[in-house]
């Protein structure tokens, strides 16, 4: 028996900081788990992270983007979340195929059909047990980015968003999430209100796979609701002495 989570969320939802508390969670209970995001996660996804969200590739056509985002996810599907899933491992994920369909397919308006086929080739069709959704509007999430940006940037500690020190990265990654402003953040607010809207009909179309958390709760009180909402999935999982090697 193995578990396969991914976040979902728009900008600023805080959904990297909730995927972090749950493996600190479940690692601290003795489960296997493994903690991954997208793009990244694996020593390739994380060149095309740079190549993707670099502020200056403004040239980059949407047809390269989306490949790129599907190439990342390729590679961390083959190299990471199989074979934990394989030895009966949780694997815990920011950000996944939704992602292409909300921000490439409701956000940039590319055609469903042709996402879900490339989907389908990246992933070798592997769909997660259940998805996390970090409710807030476009809005909010990109004021309180902007916000947290700042204050970052004034040397200021952060307010509401603010992470406990300590708290692991996910595999791979060694650069600072939440100073980043990339080409995607950058996009006009409408494009970012249609992603949002876009969750909300994915959501629709799969009411069963996804959770929907209201993302302006306070941090711990949100961690709390996710590990509740999870616990029917999670007692299934072996606790094992030897949890499974991080790939
Ligand atoms: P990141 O800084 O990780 O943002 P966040 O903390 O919101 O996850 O940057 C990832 C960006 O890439 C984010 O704007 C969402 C976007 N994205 C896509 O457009 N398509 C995708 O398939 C994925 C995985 C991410």
């Amino acid at each position: 028996m193995s578990l396969f989570v991914t976040f979902e969320g728009p900008e600023g939802s805080g959904k990297s900081t909730q995927a972090r508390l749950l493996y600190s969670y479940l690692h601290a209970r003795g489960y296997p788990v493994v903690l991954v995001r997208e793009p990244g996660g694996t020593r390739i996804g994380d060149l095309i992270r740079r190549i993707v969200l670099d502020l200056q590739h403004t040239e980059m056509a949407d047809t390269t983007e989306m490949l790129l985002f599907s190439a990342a996810r390729a590679q961390l599907v083959n190299q990471v979340i199989r074979p934990y899933l394989d030895q009966g491992g949780i694997v815990l994920c920011d950000r996944y195929a939704d992602s292409t369909y909300a921000y490439q397919g409701y956000g940039l308006g590319r055609d469903m059909n042709e996402l879900r086929t490339i989907t389908a080739i990246a992933t070798g069709g592997l769909l997660p047990d259940i998805t996390i959704y970090l409710d807030l509007t476009a809005d909010e999430g990109l004021e309180r980015k902007r916000r947290k940006r700042q204050e970052q940037e004034q040397g200021r500690p952060s307010g509401a968003l603010s992470l406990p020190s300590d708290l692991p990265r996910p595999h791979t990654d060694t650069r600072p999430v939440s100073l980043e402003w990339n080409r995607l953040d950058a996009r006009e607010v409408a494009y970012h209100r249609r992603v949002a809207e876009g969750y909300g009909k994915l959501i629709a179309q799969e009411p069963e796979r996804w959770r929907s958390f209201d993302a302006r709760l306070p941090i711990e009180a949100l961690a709390g609701r996710i590990a509740h909402a999870l616990e029917p999935w999670i007692e299934h999982i072996q606790m094992i002495a030897s949890a499974p090697e991080q790939p």
